[in-house]
């Protein structure tokens, strides 16, 4: 989250001194003295956008592939203002290097580009900070709860990731409220009886409630047996 936000804040800076060195070079009409520094500046801060664009990309990248999910739309606009953003620096670049015909057109699209990373931002960090809390985004949730089990891992753990795949849409872990109709788990196998069915909390009545669910819970009864168990293993913790 730290990283996410000084990642924004370095982009929103240089963005900023791109578009000031831009309208200083550009925007007045008296030459002024200091245009090939200003210039250079200019070049070299564009460098830095451009590292600091590529460094939360590759976050990005790496978050997504992480959790494996659908974007949301707020991430969709992200991921669209992101491209954008990039297509039109290599335009851009590429107008002030080979094409120099279209030159007057690389002012505009530095403007969009700035104007574009705003966009970004405020889908991104704007939005958490805007929203209040600066609780962990949902793909950093994920991001802790891999989707997929490794090797190596205790049953509990391995449990703990089928959980998460499995059931945690419907149920709390860490209080007994009920989500819709759905009871939370907490203390689930060490009470006397389940909370809905009321029949005794046994390893049994859970695996059986998990194949053959007592009401309108969806069964699970795909589930292999030893993944059932590290489900268990992982309910015994809570
Ligand atoms: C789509 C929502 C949903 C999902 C997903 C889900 N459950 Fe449930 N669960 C329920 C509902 C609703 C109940 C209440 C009893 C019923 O309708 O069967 C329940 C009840 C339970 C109970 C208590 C049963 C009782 O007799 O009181 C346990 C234990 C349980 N679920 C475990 C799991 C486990 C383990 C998973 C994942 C493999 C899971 N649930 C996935 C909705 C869900």
């Amino acid at each position: 989250m730290i990283l996410k936000i000084s990642l924004s804040i370095l982009l929103i800076i240089s963005s900023l001194f791109a578009m000031y060195t831009m309208f200083e070079i550009f925007g007045k009409t008296e030459r002024r003295k200091d245009m090939d520094l200003l210039k250079k500046l200019h070049k070299i801060n564009g460098r830095i956008f451009f590292i600091i664009f590529l460094a939360g990309a590759i976050f990005c990248i790496y978050y997504l592939s992480q959790s494996k999910q659908e974007l949301s739309p707020r991430a969709t606009m992200h991921v669209f203002s992101a491209l954008s953003i990039f297509l039109l620096l290599m335009l851009k670049i590429n107008f002030i290097r080979y094409y120099r015909q279209f030159y007057s057109y690389a002012k505009l699209l530095g403007i969009i580009i700035a104007l574009l990373t705003f966009n970004l931002l405020f889908f991104s960090t704007g939005y958490s900070l805007v929203t209040g809390s600066l609780e962990k985004s949902s793909i950093e949730n994920k991001i802790e709860t891999p989707l997929f089990a490794k090797n190596g891992q205790s049953n509990v753990e391995k449990g703990k990731v089928l959980f998460q795949r499995n059931c945690s849409s419907c149920h709390y872990t860490d209080k007994k409220d009920f989500k819709r109709a759905a009871p939370g788990l907490k203390d689930i196998l060490k009470e006397k009886s389940l909370p809905v069915s009321k029949k005794p909390a046994t390893v049994e009545n859970v695996i059986n409630q998990i194949k053959k669910p007592y009401r309108y819970m969806p069964s699970f009864a795909d589930l292999s047996d030893e993944e059932i168990e590290n489900i268990i293993a992982y309910l015994k913790t809570l």
